[in-house]
Protein backbone atom coordinates (compact mmCIF):
# COMPACT_ATOMS: atom_id res chain seq x y z
CA UNK A 1 0.00 0.00 0.00
CA UNK A 2 1.23 3.71 -0.79
CA UNK A 3 1.81 6.07 1.72
CA UNK A 4 -0.34 8.36 0.41
CA UNK A 5 -3.23 5.96 0.53
CA UNK A 6 -2.20 4.83 3.50
CA UNK A 7 -3.04 8.58 5.37
CA UNK A 8 -6.17 8.42 3.44
CA UNK A 9 -6.98 5.87 5.68
CA UNK A 10 -6.09 6.93 8.82
CA UNK A 11 -7.65 10.04 8.45
CA UNK A 12 -10.87 8.72 7.68
CA UNK A 13 -10.98 6.24 10.44
CA UNK A 14 -9.78 9.12 12.88
CA UNK A 15 -12.50 11.38 11.60
CA UNK A 16 -15.14 8.26 12.05
CA UNK A 17 -13.68 7.64 15.64
CA UNK A 18 -13.54 11.76 16.35
CA UNK A 19 -17.53 12.14 15.45
CA UNK A 20 -20.81 9.90 14.94
CA UNK A 21 -20.71 10.39 11.31
CA UNK A 22 -24.67 8.38 11.19
CA UNK A 23 -26.44 11.05 8.99
CA UNK A 24 -29.02 12.69 11.14
CA UNK A 25 -30.07 15.83 9.04
CA UNK A 26 -31.99 18.40 10.64
CA UNK A 27 -32.38 22.20 9.44
CA UNK A 28 -29.99 24.43 10.61
CA UNK A 29 -31.51 27.74 9.13
CA UNK A 30 -34.68 28.46 6.48
CA UNK A 31 -35.47 31.76 4.66
CA UNK A 32 -38.04 32.63 2.20
CA UNK A 33 -36.06 34.19 -0.86
CA UNK A 34 -39.41 34.87 -3.19
CA UNK A 35 -42.37 35.72 -2.35
CA UNK A 36 -45.03 36.12 -5.00
CA UNK A 37 -47.96 38.53 -5.05
CA UNK A 38 -49.82 41.14 -7.14
CA UNK A 39 -47.78 44.08 -5.82
CA UNK A 40 -44.62 44.43 -8.32
CA UNK A 41 -43.68 43.23 -11.24
CA UNK A 42 -44.03 39.58 -10.43
CA UNK A 43 -46.89 37.69 -9.86
CA UNK A 44 -45.56 33.75 -8.99
CA UNK A 45 -42.01 32.61 -8.70
CA UNK A 46 -41.67 29.15 -9.39
CA UNK A 47 -38.69 26.62 -10.61
CA UNK A 48 -36.37 27.06 -8.33
CA UNK A 49 -32.70 26.02 -9.27
CA UNK A 50 -29.82 26.19 -7.13
CA UNK A 51 -25.94 25.46 -7.09
CA UNK A 52 -22.58 26.45 -6.15
CA UNK A 53 -20.00 27.98 -8.05
CA UNK A 54 -16.25 27.26 -8.29
CA UNK A 55 -15.35 30.00 -6.23
CA UNK A 56 -17.94 28.26 -3.58
CA UNK A 57 -21.02 31.80 -4.21
CA UNK A 58 -24.41 29.91 -3.95
CA UNK A 59 -26.56 31.13 -6.80
CA UNK A 60 -30.37 30.68 -6.40
CA UNK A 61 -32.49 31.25 -9.85
CA UNK A 62 -36.46 30.88 -10.43
CA UNK A 63 -38.74 31.55 -13.05
CA UNK A 64 -40.42 35.24 -12.06
CA UNK A 65 -43.77 34.76 -14.08
CA UNK A 66 -45.07 38.19 -14.78
CA UNK A 67 -48.52 38.13 -14.79
CA UNK A 68 -49.74 34.99 -13.67
CA UNK A 69 -49.25 31.95 -11.94
CA UNK A 70 -49.33 29.78 -15.40
CA UNK A 71 -46.58 27.50 -17.13
CA UNK A 72 -47.12 30.18 -20.83
CA UNK A 73 -46.96 33.88 -20.50
CA UNK A 74 -44.18 36.05 -20.09
CA UNK A 75 -41.34 35.85 -17.54
CA UNK A 76 -38.16 37.13 -15.94
CA UNK A 77 -35.19 33.99 -14.78
CA UNK A 78 -34.39 35.85 -11.33
CA UNK A 79 -31.05 35.48 -9.40
CA UNK A 80 -29.87 35.77 -5.92
CA UNK A 81 -26.37 35.34 -4.87
CA UNK A 82 -24.97 34.36 -1.55
CA UNK A 83 -21.06 34.73 -0.90
CA UNK A 84 -21.23 33.39 2.82
CA UNK A 85 -23.09 29.90 1.90
CA UNK A 86 -26.50 31.07 2.09
CA UNK A 87 -26.68 33.53 5.53
CA UNK A 88 -27.51 36.78 3.42
CA UNK A 89 -28.47 37.16 0.01
CA UNK A 90 -27.88 39.69 -2.58
CA UNK A 91 -31.28 41.91 -3.68
CA UNK A 92 -33.17 39.90 -7.06
CA UNK A 93 -31.61 40.99 -10.24
CA UNK A 94 -33.45 39.46 -13.54
CA UNK A 95 -30.98 38.09 -15.96
CA UNK A 96 -33.23 37.13 -18.35
CA UNK A 97 -36.39 38.93 -19.67
CA UNK A 98 -38.57 37.70 -22.35
CA UNK A 99 -40.53 40.03 -23.01
CA UNK A 100 -43.92 39.61 -23.50
CA UNK A 101 -44.28 36.13 -25.12
CA UNK A 102 -47.73 34.86 -24.56
CA UNK A 103 -45.56 31.70 -24.14
CA UNK A 104 -42.45 32.80 -22.75
CA UNK A 105 -39.15 31.12 -21.08
CA UNK A 106 -39.40 28.28 -18.66
CA UNK A 107 -36.27 26.86 -16.51
CA UNK A 108 -34.13 24.84 -16.77
CA UNK A 109 -31.12 23.60 -16.04
CA UNK A 110 -27.63 25.11 -14.44
CA UNK A 111 -24.15 23.70 -14.83
CA UNK A 112 -21.12 24.78 -13.54
CA UNK A 113 -17.90 24.02 -15.76
CA UNK A 114 -15.66 23.33 -13.20
CA UNK A 115 -12.68 23.90 -15.37
CA UNK A 116 -13.32 27.30 -16.95
CA UNK A 117 -15.87 28.57 -13.91
CA UNK A 118 -18.22 29.47 -16.27
CA UNK A 119 -22.23 29.23 -15.01
CA UNK A 120 -24.68 28.39 -17.81
CA UNK A 121 -28.14 28.44 -17.88
CA UNK A 122 -30.43 26.40 -20.16
CA UNK A 123 -34.14 27.37 -20.67
CA UNK A 124 -36.45 26.82 -23.22
CA UNK A 125 -38.61 29.34 -25.11
CA UNK A 126 -41.49 28.64 -26.60
CA UNK A 127 -42.00 25.23 -25.16
CA UNK A 128 -45.72 24.85 -25.48
CA UNK A 129 -45.82 26.11 -28.78
CA UNK A 130 -49.01 28.26 -27.81
CA UNK A 131 -49.02 30.84 -30.83
CA UNK A 132 -45.49 30.30 -31.52
CA UNK A 133 -42.81 27.93 -33.16
CA UNK A 134 -40.61 26.48 -32.94
CA UNK A 135 -39.99 26.24 -29.60
CA UNK A 136 -36.19 27.09 -29.01
CA UNK A 137 -33.51 26.01 -26.45
CA UNK A 138 -31.83 29.05 -25.06
CA UNK A 139 -28.20 29.52 -23.45
CA UNK A 140 -27.07 32.39 -21.16
CA UNK A 141 -23.47 32.12 -19.41
CA UNK A 142 -21.64 34.25 -16.55
CA UNK A 143 -18.02 34.02 -16.36
CA UNK A 144 -17.26 36.07 -13.82
CA UNK A 145 -19.51 34.22 -10.44
CA UNK A 146 -22.80 35.24 -11.58
CA UNK A 147 -22.38 38.98 -11.69
CA UNK A 148 -22.96 39.67 -15.19
CA UNK A 149 -24.48 37.08 -17.68
CA UNK A 150 -24.32 37.02 -21.50
CA UNK A 151 -27.03 37.79 -24.57
CA UNK A 152 -29.16 34.72 -24.92
CA UNK A 153 -27.37 31.95 -27.53
CA UNK A 154 -30.01 30.53 -29.49
CA UNK A 155 -29.25 26.33 -29.74
CA UNK A 156 -31.23 25.19 -32.27
CA UNK A 157 -29.41 25.85 -35.49
CA UNK A 158 -26.55 23.00 -33.31
CA UNK A 159 -29.16 20.83 -31.72
CA UNK A 160 -32.49 20.65 -33.88
CA UNK A 161 -35.76 21.54 -33.08
CA UNK A 162 -37.13 19.42 -30.54
CA UNK A 163 -38.95 21.56 -27.53
CA UNK A 164 -37.14 20.45 -24.61
CA UNK A 165 -36.88 21.94 -21.21
CA UNK A 166 -34.13 20.78 -19.03
CA UNK A 167 -34.27 20.11 -15.48
CA UNK A 168 -35.37 21.69 -13.91
CA UNK A 169 -32.35 21.42 -11.90
CA UNK A 170 -28.50 21.42 -12.71
CA UNK A 171 -26.76 19.57 -14.84
CA UNK A 172 -23.88 17.96 -14.47
CA UNK A 173 -20.19 17.58 -15.67
CA UNK A 174 -18.60 13.90 -15.65
CA UNK A 175 -15.90 13.62 -13.11
CA UNK A 176 -15.62 10.06 -13.74
CA UNK A 177 -14.84 8.19 -17.17
CA UNK A 178 -16.01 7.90 -19.69
CA UNK A 179 -16.28 11.57 -20.96
CA UNK A 180 -14.62 13.44 -18.27
CA UNK A 181 -15.76 16.72 -19.05
CA UNK A 182 -18.68 16.26 -20.96
CA UNK A 183 -21.70 18.97 -19.78
CA UNK A 184 -25.04 16.57 -19.15
CA UNK A 185 -27.95 18.54 -18.98
CA UNK A 186 -31.40 16.57 -19.30
CA UNK A 187 -34.90 17.21 -19.58
CA UNK A 188 -37.82 16.49 -21.39
CA UNK A 189 -39.81 17.55 -24.82
CA UNK A 190 -43.01 17.90 -25.71
CA UNK A 191 -45.84 16.24 -27.72
CA UNK A 192 -43.30 16.43 -30.68
CA UNK A 193 -40.76 13.83 -29.44
CA UNK A 194 -41.95 13.80 -25.60
CA UNK A 195 -39.96 11.75 -23.32
CA UNK A 196 -36.60 12.27 -21.24
CA UNK A 197 -33.89 13.72 -23.22
CA UNK A 198 -30.23 15.08 -22.52
CA UNK A 199 -27.87 17.28 -24.59
CA UNK A 200 -23.88 17.28 -24.35
CA UNK A 201 -21.00 19.20 -24.87
CA UNK A 202 -17.67 18.09 -24.80
CA UNK A 203 -16.32 21.63 -25.27
CA UNK A 204 -16.95 23.50 -22.04
CA UNK A 205 -20.99 23.99 -23.86
CA UNK A 206 -19.26 26.18 -26.92
CA UNK A 207 -21.50 22.77 -28.82
CA UNK A 208 -24.43 21.38 -27.88
CA UNK A 209 -25.83 18.02 -29.65
CA UNK A 210 -28.36 15.37 -28.81
CA UNK A 211 -27.62 12.33 -26.42
CA UNK A 212 -29.33 9.83 -24.77
CA UNK A 213 -33.17 9.40 -24.98
CA UNK A 214 -35.95 7.74 -23.12
CA UNK A 215 -38.95 7.79 -25.29
CA UNK A 216 -42.56 7.76 -24.22
CA UNK A 217 -45.03 5.58 -24.86
CA UNK A 218 -47.51 6.35 -26.99
CA UNK A 219 -44.62 8.33 -28.86
CA UNK A 220 -45.87 11.84 -30.06
CA UNK A 221 -49.38 10.86 -29.17
CA UNK A 222 -51.59 12.87 -26.20
CA UNK A 223 -51.45 10.50 -23.32
CA UNK A 224 -53.86 9.01 -21.18
CA UNK A 225 -54.02 8.06 -17.61
CA UNK A 226 -51.59 4.93 -16.61
CA UNK A 227 -49.41 5.77 -19.93
CA UNK A 228 -45.30 6.23 -19.65
CA UNK A 229 -44.70 9.44 -19.68
CA UNK A 230 -41.17 10.13 -18.55
CA UNK A 231 -40.81 13.65 -17.77
CA UNK A 232 -38.99 16.37 -15.59
CA UNK A 233 -35.67 14.77 -14.21
CA UNK A 234 -32.62 15.18 -12.40
CA UNK A 235 -29.31 13.29 -13.29
CA UNK A 236 -26.64 12.69 -10.78
CA UNK A 237 -23.26 11.16 -11.35
CA UNK A 238 -22.05 8.27 -9.16
CA UNK A 239 -18.32 7.31 -8.61
CA UNK A 240 -19.13 4.56 -10.64
CA UNK A 241 -18.97 6.97 -13.70
CA UNK A 242 -22.54 6.32 -14.06
CA UNK A 243 -25.32 8.85 -14.74
CA UNK A 244 -28.72 7.82 -12.48
CA UNK A 245 -31.32 10.45 -13.49
CA UNK A 246 -33.91 10.34 -11.17
CA UNK A 247 -37.35 11.14 -13.22
CA UNK A 248 -41.20 12.38 -13.12
CA UNK A 249 -43.56 9.64 -13.79
CA UNK A 250 -45.99 11.48 -15.40
CA UNK A 251 -48.95 9.51 -15.90
CA UNK A 252 -48.16 7.67 -12.82
CA UNK A 253 -47.09 4.13 -14.97
CA UNK A 254 -46.53 1.22 -12.91
CA UNK A 255 -46.57 3.21 -9.68
CA UNK A 256 -46.96 6.33 -8.10
CA UNK A 257 -43.45 6.65 -7.68
CA UNK A 258 -40.33 7.73 -9.02
CA UNK A 259 -38.50 6.39 -12.20
CA UNK A 260 -34.84 5.78 -12.50
CA UNK A 261 -32.99 5.29 -15.33
CA UNK A 262 -28.80 4.96 -15.78
CA UNK A 263 -26.52 5.90 -18.44
CA UNK A 264 -23.63 3.82 -18.34
CA UNK A 265 -21.64 5.69 -21.51
CA UNK A 266 -21.72 9.49 -20.01
CA UNK A 267 -25.30 10.54 -21.27
CA UNK A 268 -25.14 8.69 -25.23
CA UNK A 269 -27.66 6.21 -23.93
CA UNK A 270 -30.43 5.08 -21.64
CA UNK A 271 -31.36 1.26 -22.02
CA UNK A 272 -34.70 0.26 -20.74
CA UNK A 273 -32.69 -2.34 -19.10
CA UNK A 274 -31.50 0.44 -16.99
CA UNK A 275 -35.29 1.63 -16.19
CA UNK A 276 -36.30 0.92 -12.83
CA UNK A 277 -39.59 1.72 -10.62
CA UNK A 278 -38.45 3.07 -6.97
CA UNK A 279 -41.35 1.87 -4.92
CA UNK A 280 -40.13 3.71 -1.83
CA UNK A 281 -39.95 7.20 -3.82
CA UNK A 282 -44.15 7.66 -3.48
CA UNK A 283 -44.54 10.47 -5.62
CA UNK A 284 -47.72 13.25 -7.07
CA UNK A 285 -45.86 13.56 -10.18
CA UNK A 286 -43.88 16.42 -9.44
CA UNK A 287 -39.96 17.56 -10.40
CA UNK A 288 -37.92 16.36 -7.43
CA UNK A 289 -34.60 16.83 -6.20
CA UNK A 290 -31.51 14.47 -6.15
CA UNK A 291 -27.77 14.67 -5.10
CA UNK A 292 -24.83 12.92 -4.44
CA UNK A 293 -22.59 13.59 -2.00
CA UNK A 294 -19.52 11.89 -0.43
CA UNK A 295 -20.63 8.37 -1.10
CA UNK A 296 -24.25 9.30 0.14
CA UNK A 297 -27.24 9.64 -2.28
CA UNK A 298 -29.92 12.58 -1.40
CA UNK A 299 -33.44 12.97 -2.22
CA UNK A 300 -36.52 15.34 -2.15
CA UNK A 301 -39.80 15.62 -2.82
CA UNK A 302 -43.21 16.14 -1.79
CA UNK A 303 -43.54 12.69 -0.92
CA UNK A 304 -47.56 11.99 -1.38
CA UNK A 305 -48.69 9.84 -3.67
CA UNK A 306 -51.30 12.80 -4.46
CA UNK A 307 -50.87 15.75 -3.23
CA UNK A 308 -47.81 18.25 -3.29
CA UNK A 309 -47.23 18.47 0.62
CA UNK A 310 -44.91 17.04 3.28
CA UNK A 311 -41.72 17.70 1.72
CA UNK A 312 -39.02 15.15 2.33
CA UNK A 313 -35.56 14.54 2.39
CA UNK A 314 -34.23 10.52 2.15
CA UNK A 315 -30.91 9.19 1.91
CA UNK A 316 -29.61 6.25 0.92
CA UNK A 317 -26.20 4.82 1.29
CA UNK A 318 -25.93 2.05 -1.14
CA UNK A 319 -26.43 4.23 -4.10
CA UNK A 320 -29.93 4.46 -4.16
CA UNK A 321 -31.00 0.46 -3.87
CA UNK A 322 -33.03 1.18 -0.56
CA UNK A 323 -33.54 4.14 1.35
CA UNK A 324 -32.69 4.47 5.25
CA UNK A 325 -36.11 4.51 7.18
CA UNK A 326 -35.37 7.65 8.90
CA UNK A 327 -36.87 10.70 6.82
CA UNK A 328 -36.50 14.78 7.45
CA UNK A 329 -39.85 16.36 6.95
CA UNK A 330 -38.73 19.86 5.80
CA UNK A 331 -42.40 21.49 5.62
CA UNK A 332 -45.52 19.60 6.39
CA UNK A 333 -47.56 21.78 4.47
CA UNK A 334 -48.04 22.65 0.40
CA UNK A 335 -44.74 22.33 -1.22
CA UNK A 336 -43.79 21.52 -5.07
CA UNK A 337 -40.85 21.81 -6.81
CA UNK A 338 -36.78 21.23 -5.10
CA UNK A 339 -33.61 21.38 -5.98
CA UNK A 340 -30.35 20.45 -3.79
CA UNK A 341 -26.87 21.45 -3.70
CA UNK A 342 -23.68 21.08 -2.06
CA UNK A 343 -19.77 22.62 -1.45
CA UNK A 344 -17.02 20.04 -2.80
CA UNK A 345 -14.59 21.54 -0.79
CA UNK A 346 -12.38 20.69 2.35
CA UNK A 347 -14.01 22.47 5.29
CA UNK A 348 -15.57 20.79 7.61
CA UNK A 349 -18.68 23.00 7.22
CA UNK A 350 -19.21 21.68 3.31
CA UNK A 351 -18.59 17.75 4.87
CA UNK A 352 -21.40 18.71 6.87
CA UNK A 353 -24.26 20.50 5.10
CA UNK A 354 -26.43 20.50 2.05
CA UNK A 355 -29.04 23.07 0.81
CA UNK A 356 -32.16 22.75 -0.81
CA UNK A 357 -34.55 25.21 -2.81
CA UNK A 358 -38.34 24.36 -2.62
CA UNK A 359 -41.90 25.72 -3.59
CA UNK A 360 -43.63 26.33 -0.29
CA UNK A 361 -46.58 28.18 0.78
CA UNK A 362 -49.36 27.35 3.79
CA UNK A 363 -52.51 27.10 1.27
CA UNK A 364 -50.33 26.20 -2.17
CA UNK A 365 -47.21 25.05 -2.58
CA UNK A 366 -46.44 28.06 -5.53
CA UNK A 367 -46.83 31.16 -2.64
CA UNK A 368 -43.13 31.56 -2.32
CA UNK A 369 -39.62 29.89 -2.88
CA UNK A 370 -37.86 28.96 0.14
CA UNK A 371 -34.03 28.09 0.89
CA UNK A 372 -32.90 26.12 3.44
CA UNK A 373 -29.79 24.70 5.20
CA UNK A 374 -29.56 21.02 6.54
CA UNK A 375 -27.02 19.64 9.07
CA UNK A 376 -26.12 16.10 7.74
CA UNK A 377 -24.87 15.43 11.01
CA UNK A 378 -26.83 17.27 14.05
CA UNK A 379 -25.93 14.16 16.36
CA UNK A 380 -22.16 15.40 16.52
C1 LIG B 1 -24.89 8.10 16.32
O1 LIG B 1 -26.07 8.83 16.03
C2 LIG B 1 -27.19 8.00 15.75
C3 LIG B 1 -28.34 8.90 15.31
O2 LIG B 1 -28.51 9.96 16.21
C4 LIG B 1 -27.52 7.18 16.98
O3 LIG B 1 -28.61 6.33 16.70
C5 LIG B 1 -26.31 6.31 17.35
O4 LIG B 1 -26.57 5.62 18.54
C6 LIG B 1 -25.06 7.19 17.53
N1 LIG B 1 -23.90 6.33 17.71
C7 LIG B 1 -22.95 6.57 18.62
C8 LIG B 1 -21.81 5.61 18.65
O5 LIG B 1 -23.00 7.53 19.39
C1 LIG C 1 -48.11 14.04 5.37
O1 LIG C 1 -47.45 13.52 6.51
C2 LIG C 1 -48.31 13.27 7.59
C3 LIG C 1 -47.49 12.86 8.78
O2 LIG C 1 -46.41 12.06 8.45
C4 LIG C 1 -49.30 12.18 7.18
O3 LIG C 1 -50.19 11.90 8.26
C5 LIG C 1 -50.09 12.66 5.99
O4 LIG C 1 -50.94 11.64 5.53
C6 LIG C 1 -49.17 13.06 4.86
N1 LIG C 1 -49.96 13.67 3.79
C7 LIG C 1 -50.08 13.12 2.59
C8 LIG C 1 -51.01 13.81 1.65
O5 LIG C 1 -49.46 12.12 2.25
C1 LIG D 1 -8.68 21.02 -1.12
O1 LIG D 1 -7.38 20.56 -0.78
C2 LIG D 1 -6.59 20.17 -1.89
C3 LIG D 1 -5.28 19.55 -1.38
O2 LIG D 1 -4.86 20.18 -0.20
C4 LIG D 1 -6.37 21.38 -2.80
O3 LIG D 1 -5.60 21.01 -3.93
C5 LIG D 1 -7.73 21.91 -3.25
O4 LIG D 1 -7.59 23.08 -4.02
C6 LIG D 1 -8.64 22.21 -2.06
N1 LIG D 1 -9.98 22.51 -2.53
C7 LIG D 1 -10.67 23.58 -2.12
C8 LIG D 1 -12.02 23.75 -2.70
O5 LIG D 1 -10.25 24.38 -1.30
Amino acid sequence: MNQALLRILLLTVLRAFARNETINPAIADEQLLWVGGEIGEVHTYRIPLLTFTTQGSLLAFAEARKLSYKDIGAKFIALRRSTDRGATWSPTSFIVDDGSLEDGLNLGSVVVDEETGAVIVIYSLCFHRYHCKPSNTMMVQSLDDGFTWSAPRNLNPQLGLMSFVPGPGFGIQKRHPPAVGRLVVCGHGSIAGDGLFCILSDDHGNTWRYGAELKSIPYKQHKNNLDFEPDECQPVELDDGSIVINVRNNKNYHCRCRMVVRSLDGGESLPVEELVFDHTLEDPAVAAGALEKEGVLYFTNPASTNSRVNLTLRWSVNRGKSWVKDTLKIWAGPSGYSCMTSLKGNETVDHKYIYVIYEKGQKDSIESVSFVKINLYSNQ
